[in-house]
């Protein structure tokens, strides 16, 4: 089944997710947040995928935010269910993935747009892109995890003046205060972003997943990250990756891990 708002293509172990609506600068509406979740859900379980690059179409906006004439008229029980049910389909599910998610973001990434890309598992961007988190200009605050997941990344007091201001920064602020982990010409910016894709693929695809998981409980208060941390390095002794990548070392050989 094709997708009305996206554009989802793979080739050489990459899947390219491309939000594609361009004339509302990849507004994120309900349909295409539930067609992220389909389009993600599909390169997850796919064997032959092992990095998901995402991206927005044209040279203008990764994501603009989420579409606003969708939850203008909207109630308080409404407003939570919107924030709720988008956290579930796409921002928590995205950091969780076991494929790693790289934001290439191509242009503005505002309010839902910066929470999706903060949600990836790491960002790069080209040197017209514009980050910030707007909803209090709107009288509202950030509903897909912006309040909790800037704090992560860049720390309260940034991300207490950009959500106050309602400003943007630019590449080059992002990059300076870790929102983003490089800043690349528009044209290069893909290029790049595949050169980093061929880096992690060289590695154990199980070896990864666990590093995702142990690395996301740092950030979640219900669980001890460290006791993560000991699980998934102790699984990982159990798999065929470790077997390969540990005798490939020994054998001094090239690791080609199964995934297993
Ligand atoms: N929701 C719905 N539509 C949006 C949108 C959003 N978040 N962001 C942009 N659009 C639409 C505009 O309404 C416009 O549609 P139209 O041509 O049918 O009128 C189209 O995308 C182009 O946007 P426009 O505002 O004309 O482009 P611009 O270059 O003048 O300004 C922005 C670009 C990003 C500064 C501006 O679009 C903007 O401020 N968008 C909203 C950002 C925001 O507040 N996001 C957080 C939402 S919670």
């Amino acid at each position: 089944m094709g997708y009305n708002n996206l554009l989802s293509e793979k080739e050489a172990g990459i899947a390219y997710i491309t939000i594609n609506r361009p004339l509302k600068l990849n507004a994120l509406n309900s349909e295409t947040i539930r067609e992220l979740n389909r389009a993600l859900s599909e390169a997850n379980e796919d064997s032959d995928i092992q990095v998901i690059i995402l991206t927005g179409s044209g040279e203008k906006a990764f994501v603009a935010g989420a579409d606003i004439s969708e939850f203008a008229d909207f109630d308080v029980e409404e407003g939570k269910r919107l924030a709720a049910e988008g956290q579930e389909l796409l921002f928590n599910f995205v950091e969780n993935l076991s494929t790693p998610v790289i934001a290439a973001v191509n242009g503005f990434a505002l309010g839902g747009g910066l929470e999706l890309a903060m949600s990836c598992h790491f960002r790069v961007a080209s040197e017209n892109a514009r980050m910030g988190l707007p909803e209090v200009s709107l009288g509202v605050i950030p509903g897909y995890g912006g309040t909790q997941r800037l704090t992560q990344l860049v720390g309260k007091g940034r991300a207490l003046e950009m959500i106050m201001t309602a400003a943007m920064i630019n590449a080059q602020q992002a990059l300076d205060c870790g929102l983003v982990n490089h800043v690349l010409p528009q044209e290069e910016l893909l290029d790049f972003c595949e050169g980093l894709a061929h880096k992690i693929m060289k590695n154990s695809p199980v070896a990864i997943a666990a590093a995702i998981k142990a690395v996301n409980a740092n950030h979640d208060k219900s669980v001890n990250g460290f006791q993560v941390e000991i699980e998934q390095f102790g699984h990982c002794f159990g798999t065929e990756d470790f077997a390969e990548g540990t005798s490939a070392f020994l054998e001094k050989r090239k690791a080609d891990f199964p995934g297993k």
